[in-house]
């Protein structure tokens, strides 16, 4: 199971018991497995094998220095999205010229910081990002590998809340205009030297790929019978992964769609992966602060909450809550999953099947190695929880738990309250 799985009837994260780390650094906690990470980039890597293809990976999944460290090793590059993920890449030993800067909303402070980092790509997203981009490159003497991001109208079929390729979402530029830009660009003396899409996230069909990459195909001959000069195609993130036991998209079904449909054309291809490569990999573990049976509810109540890990309550996401601690003759119960927030979205299942939970136990939420930490707040004044790394049977703490003086601390009393 992802670099987690029970032994003698205790969870562990390859060989590290979960029950001692919970007593090491406390609940709630983070744990990432190693080897579940390089299992999933090799896996990504071997689909895309015989292809002119790289692997940025997206940091927004999980930014942790160890996590972004882990991937590079294995030869990955980063997509940043901020200033302050450059940074973190960088920090993290990623070279310059292997950073790919996405997003819809770089500030001049961000363009320069990356013109002079001399990262490798900017994902331009709108034609006011690229007039601002042209200017300061111009003005620095700068030649940015620039590829216009395109939105290709498709529906991804996910959440929609993490859906970014139809018309009405605020990302890319639309297919109508993009050969204008390119003139516009190509006039300035910065000519784009590709193409990027990406329709969304943890998407589970595949038919949403295609429609996008056949456009993206389509669109590469147009702006080279036009002249222009397509050399990279950057066909972003987005492969879902099995947060059930249910179906999963298949990584070689993904990757014959990517070779039938851009496969051919001699460009260099660039992917974004977040989720696929980190997700798996991750849990959180908590403990059961009470078990409250209800009138029609029953339930029970974690350390962890809804600042942790906000993914039920923004997507609806399902988590599968599993015991630390498997004991063979628990009843299976049906609760509600909460934690300690005072909202009632404050709720990472409704009627799950779990079996029978008690005051101290210890549960983890899987698959939480993507967009978990990464996206706690601090929310009720919740200090955020630490992240550990497992690797075979060694582990280290990659974040310390924060303390409530480093939370108080950020806060300043004017002169004239005292
Ligand atoms: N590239 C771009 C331009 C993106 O916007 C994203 C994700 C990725 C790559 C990586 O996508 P992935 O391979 O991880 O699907 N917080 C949400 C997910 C938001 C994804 C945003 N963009 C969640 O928890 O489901």
């Amino acid at each position: 199971m992802n670099g987690h799985d029970y032994i003698d009837g205790r969870l562990y994260a390859e060989q590290v018991s979960l029950e001692q780390l919970a007593a090491e650094v406390g609940t709630p906690f983070f744990c990432y497995s190693a080897g579940a990470i390089r299992q999933a980039y090799t896996a990504y890597a071997d689909a895309l094998s015989g292809l002119d293809a790289t692997i940025h990976y997206a940091l927004k999944a999980n930014s942790n220095q160890a996590i972004i460290r882990t991937l590079a090793s294995l030869g990955a590059g980063a997509d940043v999205v901020s200033a302050g993920e450059m940074q973190r890449a960088r920090a993290a030993g990623i070279a310059a010229d292997h950073i790919v800067f996405s997003g819809v909303g770089k500030t001049d402070a961000e363009i320069v910081a990356a013109l002079d980092e001399g990262i490798d790509q900017f994902n331009v997203e709108s034609e006011a990002e690229l007039r601002r981009l042209i200017e300061l490159a111009n003005a620095r003497g700068a030649n940015p590998n620039i590829a216009l991001r395109i939105n290709p109208n498709v529906d991804a079929e996910t959440h929609e809340k993490i859906t970014t390729g139809r018309q009405e979402n605020k990302f890319g530029i639309d297919l109508a205009r993009v050969s204008e830009l390119f003139e516009m660009a190509t006039a300035a003396g910065q000519p784009p030297i590709g193409l990027a899409v990406h329709i969304g996230s943890q998407l589970t069909n595949l038919a949403p790929f295609e429609v996008a990459f056949r456009q993206v195909a389509d669109l590469t001959a147009t702006l080279r019978d036009q002249g222009h000069r397509i050399e990279r195609l950057d066909l972003g993130g987005g492969l879902g992964i099995p947060y059930t036991d249910g179906p999963s998209p298949d990584l070689r079904d993904y990757a014959a769609i990517v070779r039938k449909t851009v496969g051919d054309l001699g460009c260099e291809l660039m992917f974004e992966p977040g989720r696929f490569l980190v997700g798996r990999a991750g849990t959180l573990v908590t403990r059961v602060i009470y078990v409250k049976p209800g009138a029609d509810r029953h339930f029970v109540i974690v350390d962890a909450a809804m600042n942790d890990l906000i993914r039920p309550t923004l997507y609806d996401a399902w988590h599968d809550i599993v015991p630390v601690r498997r004991n063979g003759a628990a009843q299976q119960i049906t609760a509600d999953v909460v934690g300690p927030i005072c909202e009632s979205g404050d709720t990472f299942a409704t009627g799950r099947q779990l079996p029978e939970a008690h005051k101290g136990d210890l549960i983890a939420f899987t698959c939480t190695g993507a967009y978990g930490a990464v996206m706690a707040s601090t929310y009720n004044s919740r200090p955020l929880a630490p992240e550990v790394l497992v690797d075979g049977d060694r582990h280290a703490v990659v974040r310390r738990r924060q303390t409530i003086e480093e939370l108080l601390a950020q806060d300043a009393i004017p002169d004239w309250l005292n």
